[in-house]
């Protein structure tokens, strides 16, 4: 396969390798897009929790985006896990000097176990400014509740609540159903102009390990190979459920996706 698109992933790693950096490296190669990466946190972690978070300092994440993107211009940015005030107002400084228009906002929070990922002052500042730099923000349904202050229930509530997003200025969202108890699953895309509800079958599996990074890295790729926002996000849906489908069913807790689903090896080195 020759590489399609180079894109810039800033975002926390996760040793376990089912979620941020790790699963956002695999998502991108499995799709065509050479990867960078700007780190912004260590986690220690496995398929059963957090065990503990190390923030880089601000200015190393800094520098990881100027030093790395005044060499190789990517074509889109994804934006994950960022932990503190410090780390975002850094990450705001970088994006504004190197001007990239494709930019997407995955607002993580909470790992998949429930550990809380980021301070309340960091959520404030996401909504006042880093939300307005960006495409396209992929709240799951506690982020977007906490982003629009929108208690959720139901499908109705998810498409309310995406143009409450809207109105805080970013221009367009994805709200992401998983965690919405209902019989398939519902992600909701919304802009100014429209709204398109995904529906897709949902599996009974607790290996759903990176779902949301895989998302919104897979989104990145294809909308930085040209696609629409509203496509990419169709056919990052797409690859995530191939991904839950086919997951390894490895790890003693919440197991990693297949990232590895899109492809088919056919050069065979001996
Ligand atoms: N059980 C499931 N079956 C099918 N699709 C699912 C399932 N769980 C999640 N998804 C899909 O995975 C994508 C990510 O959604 P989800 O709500 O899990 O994000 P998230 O909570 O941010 O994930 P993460 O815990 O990795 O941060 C969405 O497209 C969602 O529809
Ligand atoms: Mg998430």
């Amino acid at each position: 396969m020759k590489i399609k698109s180079k894109i810039l992933i800033i975002a926390g790693s996760d040793s376990s390798g089912g979620a941020g950096i790790q699963a956002d490296i695999k998502t991108a190669t499995c799709l065509g897009s050479y990867c960078m990466t700007a780190i912004t946190a260590v986690t220690v972690q496995n398929t059963n929790g957090v065990k503990s978070v190390v923030s880089i300092p601000p200015n190393e994440i800094y520098n990881q985006i100027i030093h790395t993107a005044k060499d190789i211009k990517p074509d889109a940015i994804k934006i994950g896990m960022l932990h503190s005030t410090q780390s975002i107002n850094k990450v705001i400084s970088a994006l504004n000097r190197i001007r990239i228009n494709k930019i997407i906002l995955d607002p993580v929070m909470t790992a998949k176990g429930g550990a809380k990922l980021i301070s309340d002052q960091a959520i404030q500042l996401m909504k006042k400014k880093l939300i307005k730099k960006v495409s396209l923000i992929t709240p799951n349904l506690p982020e977007a509740e906490i982003l629009s202050g929108v208690d959720i229930k139901t499908k109705e509530d998810m498409i309310f609540a995406a143009k409450e997003l809207i109105k805080l200025g970013v221009d367009n969202v994805l709200i992401k159903g998983g965690h919405l108890k209902l019989k398939k699953v519902y992600d909701v895309f919304v802009n100014k102009n429209e709204t398109k509800i995904f529906n897709n079958k949902k599996f009974n599996t607790k290996n759903t390990h990176g779902t949301g990074c895989t998302l919104s890295t897979a989104i990145t790729s294809f909308f930085s190979c040209g696609k629409t926002l509203k496509k990419s996000c169709e056919l990052g849906i797409k690859y995530v459920n191939s991904a839950i489908s086919t997951n390894p069913k490895i790890g003693k807790g919440h197991g990693p996706i297949n990232h590895l689903n899109s492809i088919e090896l056919k050069k065979i080195f001996r």
